[in-house]
């Protein structure tokens, strides 16, 4: 993909870091009008909530094919229309759970070819058909080390570092204490006797109506958007963070003239608005706000999980999946390392957004449960939650802690190399 990053190119409230570049999605955010997508089921406004590349919030279909507008310089791609004409479908589909559409188009069994088949090449058809950019293969190499390190904050001497924020890309952690890492033009194995990982932390979105509104970002996200000049003078933000972020909020809207309308590490009720938050509501009443800062995390644990640590949820305040153990071979430092949210439990609410990618809802989890089904892995795939593009990031600890207070096992399900959705052209290399 050959999209250039450029410096943003001023116009914005002092101080702008110029190294951080202007986006599509910064450019979203600063016009106010963060919705960049529609969900795939339920085609509800989506917008970049992790800045980084791994919500898949704000994919967008740029001139190379489909891309994520947190990845794509702001001239690189026109600004997405703001009108989604299959919203009135989303909206009726509201009204079916998930596995609405296999039940139907999978039946009767005579026709499930034939209608496999229609439904393969409507999906490679019109827009959604963009195609993955030709990638050149890459050499594949193999090396050997004493350390491996993913995360260049846990960096040591002599160790082999991975570091994802340089455009390295940890792939998985295979049998044989083998990491496979994509670099430049390089696919390399490595084989290491010890593993460091510092892979840091997701955003853990409270389970209240209106979480995946356009303008819910991480407190990540914030930083880098207010960075970029792309947070205006003003914007009223209201943040629900753990006491010890508390600061970092702070100092955040002080050096960027944000008003900080409401800070708690008890979650509002709701967060409203139709196409980008307008305000939240707490026991006190409807605040209104522009953005809707999450501060508290959830550790990155698949590295760790794919090498055979174990991970549960935790029994203080609002559950996150926590590493409970390791291989002896096995460091993890940081903030994947986190044991406990910071924050005060909080019921989820039936109308919300359990997991983002395949809009299954808290609703539909109940519904899935009160059909017989009992363990975390089946309603994974009766539901297809915690199987989009972000691979569970954003969802796995909502979706569990649900299905605990339902009164189902919770186990974590199982995770698989790759780590993060790659094409199969990224893979390709010469040996
Ligand atoms: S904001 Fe672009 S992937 Fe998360």
């Amino acid at each position: 993909m050959c999209y250039v990053i450029t410096n943003n190119d001023g116009g914005f409230p002092a101080p702008v870091n110029p190294k951080l570049p202007a986006t599509v999605a910064s450019e979203a955010i600063r016009s106010d009008a963060p919705a960049l997508s529609s969900s795939f089921r339920l085609r509800r406004p989506r917008g970049p909530m992790c800045a980084k590349g791994y919500c898949s919030q704000c994919e967008i279909v740029g001139p190379d094919g489909r891309a994520l507008a947190c990845q794509v310089a702001a001239h690189a791609a026109p600004p997405p229309t703001q009108r989604d004409l299959l919203r009135p479908l989303g909206l009726i589909a509201a009204f079916f759970p998930p596995w609405f559409y296999e039940r139907r188009f999978l039946r009767p069994r005579r026709l499930r070819r034939l209608s496999l088949h229609v439904l393969r090449h409507l999906s490679s058809a019109g827009p959604l058909a963009a195609q993955a950019p030709a990638v050149r293969p890459r050499r594949y190499e193999e090396v050997e080390v004493e350390v491996a390190v993913v995360g260049a904050a846990a960096a040591e001497p002599g160790a082999f570092v991975v570091d994802p924020d340089s455009g390295d890309v940890p792939l998985g952690v295979y049998p044989g204490r083998t990491l496979g890492v994509l670099r430049g033009d390089r696919l390399i194995a490595v084989r290491f006797e010890r593993l460091v990982l510092a892979t840091g932390s997701y955003e853990r979105l409270p389970p209240i109506p209106g979480n995946d509104l356009p303008g819910v970002v991480g407190i990540q996200a914030a930083e880098t958007y207010a960075g970029s000049g792309a947070l205006r003078r003003g914007l009223r933000v209201a943040a629900w963070a753990p006491r010890e972020q508390r600061r970092r909020i702070e100092s955040l809207a002080t050096s960027h003239g944000l008003r900080l309308v409401w800070m708690d590490d008890r979650a509002p009720r709701a967060i409203r608005g139709r196409r980008r938050v307008r305000a939240i509501v707490t026991d006190r009443g409807r605040i209104p706000c522009d953005l809707f800062v999450v501060g508290v995390r959830q550790p990155a644990l698949e590295l760790a999980l794919q090498a055979g640590a174990t991970a549960s949820l935790t029994t203080d305040g609002l559950p996150i999946l926590a590493l409970d153990d390791t291989p002896p071979w096995l460091e993890v430092r940081g903030e994947a390392a986190a044991t406990t949210s910071g924050v005060p439990d909080v019921p989820a609410a039936c109308d919300a957004m359990a997991c983002l990618c395949e809009d299954v809802r808290v609703s539909d989890l109940k519904a899935c449960v009160a059909q017989g089904f009992h363990q975390a892995e089946l309603v994974k795939r009766r539901t297809g939650a915690m199987t989009g593009p972000c691979q569970g990031k954003l969802c796995s600890a909502t979706v569990l802690a649900t299905l605990r207070e339902l009164g189902v096992d919770a186990a974590p399900t199982r995770a698989r190399p790759l780590a993060r959705p790659v094409t199969l052209g990224e893979l390709a290399a010469d040996a």
